[in-house]
C-alpha cells in the first residue's frame, strides 16, 4: 500500500504531461541560479542566466517553422506606460512587473492571472524619473519575488500569492533617486542600484539579505563631500579626477540597469551612469576623468569592496551612461580563451574586457560616431574631440550618437551558437548646447545645465524632414571577435525593443513600428512578424511548459524616447500605447482584439496674444524641464498630453492652477510653484499658444498642399 502510494507519486512528479503542483513556487537556490543555463524550460533571472547573455537553448521553434508562430495568450494591463519587463518563468509561472512597479503572475500555460501587486506609487513621483514610469523586472529565489519601486522601496513578495514578506526603502524618499532597474540575486542577496543623475544625486549600488530586507553592502559609485571620511578607499582615488564643489551636484554616476555577477571570480559587475549635471563647466572649470561615472566596476559579490573599474566616457558631458547591459562570455581572443565582458554602451564603442582584471582586450565603433575619433590601442580610452566640449568652446555640438545613445537599455542577445551579439542600435544625433553663466538649478525637475531652448526643434519644414530622415534604428549582429558587423536590418526610427536569440536559429524583436519579428541568427532574414498594435521596446524571453515551448514579450510603447524627443518620437509611426503582455506559441490561434481607431485631432490654438518677450522667455524655461516629459518644441510623442492641444490655453487661470496650483498632481503633474513665478507660468502659455499656431500654419500649408495635388 505505502509503496504503492511512493511509486504513483513518482509517477506523477515524472510524467512530463502532468501539471507541476506539487512543486512550491519560486523554488529558486544557488544552485538553480548557477545551472540556470542548462535548466532549458525556464528563465529564471533577468538577463536568464547570471550572465546575462539571453540566449535559451530551446529549439522547438525554430527557422523551419517559425511562421507557424501564433498568438496562445494575452494579458492586457491597466497601465498606459512604456513597458520595459522581461518576464521571469519558473516551473510554469509567469511573473512580470509592469510600468509603476506593478508585478503579475500568471499560469505560464494558460494565461490565468494568479495575482497581482501594486505597490501603490505615488504618481508625483514621477518628476523625479527622467524616463516614464517604467519598470525592467522582478528577480526571484527561495519563493519570494523582489521588485523595486519607482519611489524606492525594494519589496519581498511571498510568491504564492503576492503579498508583501517584508519592504525595505533603499533611499531617502525625499532624495531625487528612482528605481526602474530589475534587481539580481548574488549569494543570498537581492542586489539593487536607482537612477537620478539629472536631479543632483549621488550613484549607489546595494546588497540586501534576500530573506529580511538588511543592508549587507552598499558601493558609493562617486566621491561624496571631502570633508566627511571617504567610504572605501577607492573613492579618496576618485575625489582626485574631480574638480570643483561636485558633491553638491550630487555626481550621479547612478547605477540604474545593468548587474552581472561571476560566480567563479566572485566579482559583481555593473555599469555607471553620466557625470552630474551633463554641462561640466558647471561642476568645475578644471577637472579630471570624474571617476567612477560612466564605468563598468567590478566589486566583491560579499562584501562590496571595489576590485576594478574600467571608464569607458571619462569626462562625461553628453549623458553617456556606461548602464547597458554586462554580458559575461567565455571567447577565444588570438588563440587564447578568456572570461570577458562584453559591451556596448550608450558612447557608440563595443568594449571587450577581461573580467578577471578590467584590462581592455578590444574595442570598435559599432555605430557612427563623431565625438571621438577612436580608441587608444592599449588603455582603451576614447580621442575625444575638441568640439565634442560644447561647454569649453560656447558652440552647440550635435554628437553622434547622443544622449538617447547609440545603445541604452534595450537588452542585447548574444548567441554562442553564431558567436554574434545582437543589439538594437539608436541612429539618433543630439544637440548639446551649454546654459548661460545665469544658469540656475531648478527644485523640481531636469537638471543638465543645458540650453535646450537654443536647440530646440523649430517650425520649419525642411529642418524637421532632415532631422527626422537622420533618426533611424538598426538591428545589429556584431562579430565579437573580429569586431565587426556580420549582419544588419535597417529600421525606420530608433528606439526598438530588446533582443532574444535562441538555439533554434533565430532573433526575436519587437520594434517601434508595432510588429514582432523573428530573424535567422546567423543571417538576419526576416522569417515572421506579428502585428502588435503598438510599439514594442522590452526585450522577448523563451520558456517551456509540458513539453511546449513559448515565446513571450511584453508590448506598450513609451520611455524617454516617446516622451522627451518631441516630433522625433513618431519616426516610426507609433503614438500610442497599448498595453500587453503577449504570449506566442506554434499553432496559436488567440486573436488580439482591434485596434482603437486613432484620432487625429486638428489644432485649434487660442489667436497669439503674448509679446514676443514672453514667448520667447517662456520658450526659454519651458525647453530644459517641461519638454522633458510633455515633449521637445511642445510636441508630445503620445502617453503625455500634448499641451499644443491643451483646452488650458484658453485659461491663464487653469494653466496656473495645474503648473503652480499642483492640481493634477495625483495624476503626476506636479507643482512647480518652487521654481517658477506665475509670470513665468503665465509666459510658458503664451510660448505654447505661440507654438501651436505655428503647427497649425503648418497643418494648413500641408493639407492646402495635399488637396493641390489630388486635384
Ligand atoms: C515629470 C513629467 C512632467 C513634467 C516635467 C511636466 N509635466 Fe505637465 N503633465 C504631466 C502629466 C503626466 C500630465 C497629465 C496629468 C493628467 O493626467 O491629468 C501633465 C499635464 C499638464 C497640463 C494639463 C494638460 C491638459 O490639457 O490636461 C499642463 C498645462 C501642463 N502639464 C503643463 C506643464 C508645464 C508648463 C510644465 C513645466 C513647468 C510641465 N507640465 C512639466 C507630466 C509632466
Amino acid at each position: 500500500m505505502y509503496t504503492k502510494l511512493i511509486a504513483s507519486l513518482l509517477l506523477l512528479g515524472l510524467t512530463a504531461s502532468q501539471p507541476r503542483m506539487t512543486v512550491a513556487p519560486a523554488a529558486v537556490d544557488d544552485k538553480r541560479l548557477a545551472a540556470a543555463d542548462t535548466d532549458s524550460n525556464n528563465w529564471l533571472s533577468y538577463g536568464r542566466t547570471q550572465d546575462e547573455q539571453r540566449f535559451s537553448p530551446l529549439d522547438a521553434v525554430n527557422t523551419a517553422n517559425v511562421g507557424k508562430l501564433g498568438l496562445a495568450w494575452y494579458a492586457d494591463l491597466e497601465t498606459a506606460r512604456g513597458q520595459e519587463a522581461t518576464s521571469i518563468v519558473v516551473d510554469g509561472t509567469l511573473y512580470v512587473s509592469t510600468a509603476w512597479s506593478m508585478v503579475k503572475a500568471y499560469n505560464a500555460k494558460t494565461g490565468a492571472a494568479l495575482w497581482s501587486y501594486d505597490p501603490e506609487v505615488q504618481r508625483e513621483t514621477l518628476v523625479k524619473a527622467c524616463c516614464d514610469a517604467a519598470n525592467r523586472g522582478v528577480a526571484v529565489w527561495h519563493g519570494k519575488i523582489y521588485i523595486g519601486t519607482l519611489d524606492g522601496r525594494l519589496v519581498a513578495l511571498d510568491a504564492a500569492n503576492g503579498k508583501p514578506l517584508w519592504t525595505t526603502q533603499t533611499f531617502d524618499p525625499k532624495s531625487k533617486h528612482t528605481i526602474t532597474g530589475a534587481p539580481r540575486i548574488v549569494k543570498g542577496q537581492v542586489i539593487i542600484g536607482n537612477g537620478g543623475a539629472e536631479y543632483f544625486t549621488r550613484g549607489f549600488i546595494s546588497a540586501y539579505n534576500a530573506e529580511t530586507g538588511k543592508l549587507t553592502w552598499r558601493f558609493y559609485t562617486v566621491p561624496g563631500n571631502p570633508a566627511k571620511p571617504f567610504e572605501q578607499p577607492a573613492l579618496a582615488r576618485a575625489a582626485k579626477t574631480w574638480g570643483g564643489k561636485w558633491w553638491t551636484y550630487g555626481g550621479g554616476g547612478t547605477v540604474w540597469d545593468a548587474i552581472s555577477y561571476d560566480p567563479k571570480l566572485n566579482l559583481v559587475f555593473f555599469g555607471t551612469g553620466n557625470a552630474s549635471p551633463w554641462n561640466g563647466s558647471i561642476r568645475a572649470s578644471v577637472e579630471g576623468d570624474t571617476l567612477y561615472t560612466s564605468s563598468i566596476v567590478a566589486v566583491n559579490a560579499d562584501t562590496g569592496k571595489y576590485v576594478w573599474h574600467f571608464q569607458e566616457t571619462p569626462k562625461d558631458r553628453w549623458d553617456f551612461d556606461s548602464n547597458q547591459q554586462i554580458i559575461l562570455a567565455n571567447l577565444n581572443l588570438a588563440g587564447k580563451d578568456r572570461r570577458v565582458i562584453m559591451h556596448a554602451p550608450k558612447n557608440g564603442f563595443f568594449y571587450i574586457l577581461d573580467a578577471a582584471s578590467g584590462k581592455f582586450l578590444s574595442g570598435k565603433a559599432y555605430t557612427a560616431i563623431n565625438w571621438a575619433t577612436g580608441l587608444d590601442p592599449v588603455t582603451g580610452k576614447p580621442d575625444i574631440v575638441p568640439a565634442a566640449f560644447y561647454d569649453k568652446t560656447g558652440k552647440p555640438f550635435v554628437s553622434m550618437p547622443g544622449a538617447v545613445g547609440a545603445h541604452n537599455w534595450q537588452p542585447m542577445s548574444y548567441s554562442p551558437k553564431t558567436g554574434l551579439v545582437y543589439i538594437p542600435v539608436n541612429e539618433a544625433g543630439f544637440p548639446y548646447a551649454a546654459a548661460g553663466k545665469d544658469w540656475k538649478p531648478l527644485h523640481d525637475g531636469f537638471n543638465t545645465g543645458l540650453d535646450n531652448a537654443a536647440v530646440s526643434m523649430p517650425a520649419d519644414e525642411t529642418i524637421r524632414a532632415g532631422a527626422l530622415a537622420a533618426t533611424t534604428g538598426v538591428l545589429l549582429a556584431w562579430n565579437p571577435v573580429e569586431q565587426k558587423a556580420a549582419w544588419k536590418v535597417p529600421y525606420i526610427g530608433p528606439w526598438n525593443g530588446g533582443l532574444l536569440s535562441t538555439a533554434g536559429n533565430l532573433v526575436f524583436q519587437g520594434t517601434a513600428g508595432s510588429a514582432f519579428k523573428a530573424y535567422t541568427a546567423d543571417t538576419g532574414k526576416e522569417l515572421w512578424s506579428y502585428p502588435v498594435q503598438t510599439g514594442v521596446i522590452a526585450a522577448p524571453m523563451t520558456y517551456r511548459v509540458d513539453g511546449e515551448q513559448y515565446v513571450a514579450v511584453l508590448a506598450g510603447w513609451g520611455g524617454v524616447w516617446d516622451v522627451a524627443t518631441g516630433i522625433l518620437a513618431a519616426k516610426s509611426g507609433v503614438t500610442r500605447n497599448i498595453s500587453r503582455l503577449l504570449v506566442f506559441k506554434l499553432g496559436g490561434t488567440v486573436t488580439l482584439p482591434p485596434a482603437p481607431p486613432m484620432i487625429k485631432l486638428p489644432l485649434d490654438p487660442p489667436p497669439v496674444t503674448g509679446t514676443l518677450a514672453q514667448i520667447s522667455e517662456g520658450k526659454k524655461l519651458f525647453a530644459p524641464n517641461c519638454a522633458n516629459c510633455h515633449g521637445d518644441a511642445a510636441i508630445s510623442g503620445g502617453l503625455m498630453p500634448d499641451l499644443r492641444h491643451s483646452g488650458t490655453l484658453n485659461s491663464a487661470k487653469m494653466f496656473k492652477n495645474i503648473v503652480i496650483g499642483g492640481i493634477l498632481k495625483s495624476q503626476g503633474m506636479v507643482s512647480f510653484a518652487k521654481d517658477y513665478t506665475p509670470a513665468q507660468v503665465e509666459s510658458m502659455r503664451h510660448f505654447l499658444i505661440s507654438r501651436a499656431n505655428e503647427d497649425r500654419k503648418l497643418e494648413n500649408i500641408s493639407a492646402a498642399l495635399a488637396n493641390k495635388g489630388s486635384q
